[in-house]
């Protein structure tokens, strides 16, 4: 936005810490109100905020529902997400108030990604009991039957949602030996499918999942997808992964296969209600957890905040906004 010193920049109320160099940028381009103390939101907060703001940029740890939404002034116009997912935020009331919504596409893909491969190993390979057994002090030196796993090569990952981020799990998956199954709403064309086996009725998608992984947003279509009928039609010995939302999961259902074995392994990244995840996990030394960690790198934060900040700028200066929802 340089160039535009004669005019009184915008109010942005930032609503979680960012990284020092979004901050930066951020405090260059707007009178930005900052949250140094990194305070989680509530609703006096967002109040006192967003009290002459022109904008909010917020992140998927803030409850955006209606009440949050009814309290922002009038003055503010765009909501921005530090995000690419939106669940936090209530869509129709946002746009029933005429904000303008945003997020974060395609800069958190590969770290994403990553993760969920990580959980695929770990999960598979019984990393999070190993080092508690040696954390505890409890290793007695290698043993031919300790901790075994499965190999993941050769087995079949069954992906829900093969948007961006289940596409580069499958790449990756594939460089690790697998075979990739996939469902969605629709079938990718070859180029992007790269190989993978369409299943065009979500359910005989469970019977090939060695390993279930989860890339779809949270919507009242994938709302608890993986409840007790559809773990039944899993291979016997079936991982589960979720770096998605927590709510594609019904949690008494999978921690009730995790604890009677009917699933092998779990990689959770992600919980409904977080960070009050459903304790049953804790006490499951076959399930691997994560605190929502996905895009949990500086290049990646650094990239989704400037990817807020792009459509912060373009709102303001009148252009199309890049990442603007609806
Ligand atoms: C997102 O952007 O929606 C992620 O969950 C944040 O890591």
């Amino acid at each position: 936005m340089g160039g535009e010193a004669e005019r009184a920049k915008p109010v942005l109320f930032v609503t979680r810490r960012l990284p020092d160099a979004v901050e930066a940028r951020a405090r260059r381009d707007y009178d930005a109100r900052l949250n140094a103390d990194d305070e989680p939101l509530t609703p006096d907060r967002l109040r006192t905020g967003a009290a002459g703001a022109d904008a909010v940029l917020c992140c998927p740890a803030d409850r955006m529902d209606a009440a949050a939404i009814a309290l922002l002034p009038e003055r503010v116009g765009i909501l921005a997400t530090f995000s690419v997912g939106i669940d936090h935020i209530d869509m129709a009331a946002a746009h029933a108030r005429g904000l303008c919504v945003t997020n974060t596409p395609d800069v958190l893909t590969d770290a994403t990604a990553d993760v969920a491969m990580l959980l695929i190993l770990a999960a598979a390979r019984r990393a999070s009991e190993g080092e508690r057994l040696l954390r505890r002090g409890a290793w007695t030196g290698w043993a031919p039957t300790q901790l075994t796993g499965t190999h993941i090569g050769g087995k079949r990952l069954a992906i829900v949602g093969m948007g961006r981020i289940g596409r580069a799990v499958a790449r990756r998956a594939v460089a690790f030996g697998m075979s990739v199954h996939y469902t969605g709403r629709h079938r990718l064309p070859p180029e992007l499918e790269m190989g993978a086996i369409y299943h065009p009725d979500p359910e005989t998608l469970p019977a090939v999942a060695d390993v279930l992984s989860f890339h779809c947003p949270a919507t009242p279509q994938t709302h608890r997808w993986l409840n007790a009928a559809r773990i039944d039609r899993l291979p016997p010995g079936a991982i589960v992964v979720n770096t998605a939302r927590g709510a594609v999961v019904d949690d008494a259902a999978l921690i009730a296969a995790l604890r009677s074995g009917r699933i092998a392994a779990a990689g959770l990244d992600v919980y409904t209600n977080e960070p009050h995840l459903d304790p049953g996990y804790l006490t499951l030394e076959n399930a691997v957890l994560l605190p929502h960690l996905g895009s949990a790198t500086v290049e990646t934060r650094n990239a989704m905040g400037f990817r807020a900040l792009d459509n912060l700028d373009a709102f303001f200066a009148g252009r199309p906004v890049p990442h603007r929802i609806g």
